[in-house]
This record gives C-alpha cells, sequence and structure tokens, in this order.
C-alpha cells in the first residue's frame, strides 16, 4: 500500500506529535469542562482515536454519518443526515472533530444543524485543512496541519474507500488513479 504514494506529507510520527500539541491545547482551553466530541465518520475516525487518549481531561464521544448531496466529486454544501447523534447536545461543550477541510460546506451546514441543537459551545477541530477552506464563514478552532491543495489519503483519509489504514499521510502515484 505505501509504494502506491508519490510522496508522504506527514509522517506517523509527526502526526503522533501534532495531535499531543493540539490535545495540550484543547485541555487547557477546557479545563474544568467535560467535552463532547463529535467525529464524522468514516474519516475522523483515526483522528477522533488518538486525539481523545492524548487529552487529560474527561470527554465522550458521538458520531454522526453525514453524505452530500449532487454528483461528482464536487461537495454540494446540502447534507443528508445518514446517522445521527445519540447525544442531547442541549448546554454541552461540543467540538466537531474532522479528518480534512476541503470547500468547508459540508461541515458549514452540519455546523448550522447542530448549532440549532443549544450547546453550550459549538467548536471544531480538523486534522488538516486546505487553502479553500480559509473561505468558510464558520471558524475553526484547532487544526493539526495546513497542507496544499492535492488529493492526500491515509490516517483516515481514503480513495475510493482504500488507504485510511496507512499510517502516514501522502500524495497518491499516477498509476494509482490513471
Ligand atoms: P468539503 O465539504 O469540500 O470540505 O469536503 C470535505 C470532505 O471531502 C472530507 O471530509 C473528505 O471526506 C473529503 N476530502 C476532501 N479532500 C480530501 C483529500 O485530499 N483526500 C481524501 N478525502 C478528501
Amino acid at each position: 500500500m505505501s509504494q502506491d504514494l508519490e510522496k508522504v506529507l506527514f509522517t506517523s510520527d509527526q502526526i503522533q506529535a501534532r495531535i499531543d500539541e493540539v490535545a495540550s491545547q484543547i485541555d487547557a482551553d477546557y479545563e474544568g469542562r467535560e467535552i463532547l466530541l463529535v467525529g464524522v465518520l468514516n474519516g475522523a475516525v483515526m483522528v477522533m482515536s488518538d486525539l481523545q487518549r492524548a487529552m487529560r481531561s474527561h470527554v465522550e464521544m458521538d458520531w454522526m454519518a453525514v453524505s452530500s448531496y449532487g454528483a461528482g466529486t464536487q461537495s454540494s454544501g446540502v447534507v443528508r443526515i445518514l446517522k445521527d447523534l445519540n447525544a442531547d447536545l442541549e448546554g454541552r461543550d461540543v467540538i466537531v472533530v474532522e479528518d480534512i477541510i476541503d470547500t468547508g460546506l459540508t461541515l458549514s451546514y452540519l455546523m448550522s444543524n447542530l448549532a440549532s441543537r443549544g450547546p453550550a459551545s459549538l467548536e471544531i477541530m480538523t486534522m488538516f485543512r486546505k487553502p479553500d477552506a480559509a473561505q468558510m464563514e464558520v471558524p475553526v478552532k484547532y487544526v493539526g496541519f495546513e497542507i496544499p491543495n492535492e488529493f492526500v489519503v491515509g490516517y483516515g483519509l481514503d480513495y475510493a474507500g482504500r488507504y485510511r489504514n496507512l499510517r502516514d499521510v501522502g500524495t497518491l502515484a499516477k498509476h494509482v488513479y490513471s
């Protein structure tokens, strides 16, 4: 699988080190409060798992699964909820955990949906962020790494369902998709 990568952008060690830094920052920001981490399936599975184990505060986690309406690879921004949360968000301190934000359209929709459920606070943590996400009207409080506008795989990120289980993150070699 690793020979299908053209270029490694972040090694597993670099990712873990950055996760530790972000986890410490969240611990400090939310001292004395109990956070509900909301993961968006499937991509956020790895980051959710590592982030919460790196945290020292009490945390709970819950999951949502969404799909974008519209054809092709461009996200339309209109989202259908395939699996909703089990938890009630009323009065909770919530952090949405994402693998990557590209256009941010999916997340913008999700955030307005979650905000309407009355959380005490609502923030976003994403492991990777691409340049287009800067246009997003929803601020992202915690970012693992800013990355160039390239398609990347590994650490939860897939190409046609594959490569999520790669420990490193990188760009795909041309022979994989041509
Ligand atoms: P957005 O609505 O354009 O921000 O789309 C975000 C979603 O697109 C992510 O949650 C990923 O599932 C997918 N995505 C965007 N860029 C990449 C990438 O480089 N590799 C793998 N998946 C990506």
